[in-house]
């Protein structure tokens, strides 16, 4: 991949909200293409895989709980410059830091139910990505 691509999820609380018309609504309308696009439920272990780099941090257990707590959206996107611009567009992670429009400032609960989830690197989408699509690069 060559930085032009990103992973993203809408996390439990905002899909159980019937929020993933407004933000996928959001992410088209700054230019990112929908590559691929999947509802699907996380189990608590799978939700530990996922932020497995985040196994030692305080917080692992509750990022379980509320990743498994209901539906995800997951999803590739593509726009020059993915990663850098997806991170504006979604916001800080605690939403009380995000600025005014960003996804999480209009959607997010709390920085544990923080509406969505943006992958932080080239790296990290590729890995991202392949957890929830086979051949995240030849979509
Ligand atoms: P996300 O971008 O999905 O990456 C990891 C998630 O862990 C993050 O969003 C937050 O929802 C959560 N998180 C990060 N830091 C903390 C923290 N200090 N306390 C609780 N949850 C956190």
């Amino acid at each position: 991949m060559s930085g032009n691509r990103t992973f993203s999820m809408i996390k439990p609380d905002a899909v159980k909200d019937g929020h993933n018309g407004a933000i996928l609504k959001i992410i088209e309308d700054a230019g990112f293409r929908i590559v691929a696009i999947k509802k699907t439920l996380l189990t608590p272990e799978l939700a530990g895989q996922f932020y497995a780099v985040h196994a030692e941090r305080p917080f692992y257990q509750t990022l379980k709980d509320v990743m498994s707590a209901g539906p995800i959206v997951a999803m590739i996107l593509e726009k020059d410059n993915a990663i850098a611009d997806f991170r504006e567009l979604i916001g800080a992670t605690n939403p009380a830091n995000a600025n005014e429009g960003t996804i999480r400032k209009l959607f997010a609960k709390s920085l544990e139910s923080n509406a969505i989830h943006g992958s932080d690197s080239d790296e990290n989408a590729l890995i991202e990505g392949n957890f929830f699509f086979s051949s995240f690069e030849k979509f």
